[in-house]
């Protein structure tokens, strides 16, 4: 069980550990989204290159992961690199994608292990090829894992999605009355995996940045001011503690379903 499991890894009189004994698992996020932002400012904030926030940024990452996998989410998705961030400079995209390949390789043996698969969103067409091959063979080792579905937004737009969507379809030859929102969901590359239930954006930006225009139509957002290379699993447990107190309607009215279960008790 997710629970027991979890108090044997975290330390079982630590805050953590409270944390998530007030945790619903019965009501738990299908998909937690994460948009990774304020690795410049950290790095700003200590006089450090802004390439300093990203490395220091790859920790949160694998924190998130193995906590994502014991909690027993069924899917997470990370924003990593967006198709508008090439306008950063020419050095500072060299060194997360040098970071990127290092830490699939390196996460490998992690992923195995904690039964995660990877999954990659985006036009992984245009990234470099060595990377390319990082994340190929990363998926190939992990396609058969039954656990959390770890999807990386790799040079990603939510636009440029839409626009794939559309491509595919006009060329699969559909026509318009073939055209409906589970048709058009098939045809984005998050296929086949639910809506994230949970946006949750680090550093205190409150907007979207091209992210999942479509999937987030009813996500709950959660933003926090810490910057995401000081974002650790307590942090994941206080977004899901504070998502399990909304009251998700879809644009009905209040029943006993969509009121949160603490309220409810
Ligand atoms: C997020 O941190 C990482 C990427 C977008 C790749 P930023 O690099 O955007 O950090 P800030 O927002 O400038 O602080
Ligand atoms: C969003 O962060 C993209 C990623 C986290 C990969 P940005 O830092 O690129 O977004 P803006 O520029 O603040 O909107
Ligand atoms: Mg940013």
């Amino acid at each position: 069980m997710a629970l027991d499991d979890l108090l044997s890894w975290l330390a079982p009189a630590s805050p953590d550990a409270d944390l998530v004994r007030r945790l619903d698992f019965d009501r738990l996020p299908a998909h937690v989204a994460i948009i990774m932002d304020g690795n410049g400012r950290w790095a700003g904030r200590r006089h450090l290159p802004r390439v300093e926030g990203h490395r220091a940024g790859t920790r949160a990452v694998r924190e998130v992961i193995e906590t994502a996998a014991r909690l027993g989410l069924g899917h997470i998705t990370l924003y990593a690199f967006s198709v508008e961030n090439w306008k950063r400079p020419a050095a500072e995209v060299a060194t997360l994608m040098a970071l990127l390949k290092r830490y699939v390789r390196s996460e490998l043996k992690t992923l195995l292990s904690n039964n995660i698969r990877l999954c990659v969103i985006g036009r992984i067409h245009d990234l470099p090829a060595d990377v390319q091959h990082e994340l190929a063979v990363a998926m190939e080792r992990t396609q058969h894992n039954t656990g959390t579905v770890l999807s990386i937004a790799l040079n990603y737009g939510g636009r440029a999605e839409i626009v794939d969507a559309i491509r595919a379809a006009l060329a699969q030859g559909l026509r318009p009355e073939d055209i409906d929102e589970a048709r058009v969901a098939d045809l984005l590359y998050t296929r086949g995996q639910p809506d994230p239930d949970l946006l949750i954006r680090t550093s205190g930006e409150l907007r979207i940045s091209n992210f999942l225009l479509w999937q987030i139509a009813y996500a709950e957002i959660y933003v926090t001011d810490t910057f995401w290379p000081d974002f650790r699993r307590t942090h994941l447990f206080e977004a899901l503690l504070d998502f399990q107190k909304r009251e998700r309607r879809y644009g009905g009215v209040t029943t006993a379903s969509s009121r949160p279960a603490a309220a409810s008790r």
